[in-house]
């Protein structure tokens, strides 16, 4: 893949869009998608995504090298794993029981894990889930910037990892590579860095002091 992998967003709703801005800005292509008619989206992606294409998610998929996963939890298990089958996929999504309602298959462990066995013919990292979705677009500054904060970024496979970091890299955060998606539970609620906008060294003190405490 090249620096100009194409992005979907699947999810226009409150950290979907950001993310796209942040990758448009990035020089990345972005097309994003909801569940519904692209037409549904347009106005609303022109004015405030601009620069971004609305498709259906079937055709937004298709046309991607990476598809980042915007939705809530519970909507992703209407998502036909098929869909995404051989893709690289962002999991920015997160377990929130208040707003998810209880979903047993997500009680116990690490919700990317989860994610990642249900898309098993796709390679998923964990990133952009644990910013609240204003900051995310505040806090985004440009490589070597005194006041740059971190971004975690999990995976199990190196490649993608590396592949995920130089995007979170550009569009604004040093990334900091957690070496497996079990790792990546320190970026779930719950866990040491989210909802937090930590600078790299004391991010990186957060998940290795709660590494220890696991082990
Ligand atoms: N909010 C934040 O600050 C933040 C930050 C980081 C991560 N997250 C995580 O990101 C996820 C989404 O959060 P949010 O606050 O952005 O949710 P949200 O505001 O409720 O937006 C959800 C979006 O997903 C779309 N959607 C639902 N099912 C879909 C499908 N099958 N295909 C494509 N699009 C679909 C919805 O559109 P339709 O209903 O029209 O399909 C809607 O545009 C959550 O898991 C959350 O924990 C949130």
């Amino acid at each position: 893949m090249t620096e100009q992998n194409r992005l979907a967003v699947l999810g226009a709703g409150h950290v979907g869009p950001v993310i796209a801005r942040l990758a448009i800005k990035a020089g990345y292509p972005v097309t994003i998608a909801t569940s519904g008619d692209p037409q549904d989206i347009a106005l609303i992606t022109e004015l405030i995504i601009p620069g971004a294409q609305p498709q259906w998610a079937s055709d937004a998929v298709a046309d991607a090298d990476i598809v980042v996963l915007a939705i809530p939890l519970h909507r992703f298990l209407d998502v036909d794993p098929g869909l995404l089958s051989g893709r690289l996929v962002i999991d920015s999504m997160n377990y929130w029981p208040a707003s998810d309602g209880v979903l047993p298959a997500f009680e116990d462990g690490g919700s990317s894990e989860i994610v990642a066995r249900r898309l098993a013919a796709s390679t998923v990292v964990k990133a952009l889930n644990h910013i609240g979705y204003h900051e995310l677009e505040d806090r985004a500054r440009p490589s070597g910037a005194p006041d740059r904060s971190a971004a975690g970024v999990a995976g199990d496979d190196v490649a993608a990892v590396a592949t995920i970091s130089a995007l979170v890299d550009r569009i604004g955060y040093d990334p900091v590579g957690l070496k497996s998606l079990r790792a990546g539970r320190a970026l779930q609620p719950g866990g040491p860095v989210f909802g937090s906008v930590l600078a790299r060294a004391e991010f990186e003190r957060a998940v290795r002091e709660d590494a220890r405490s696991l082990t």
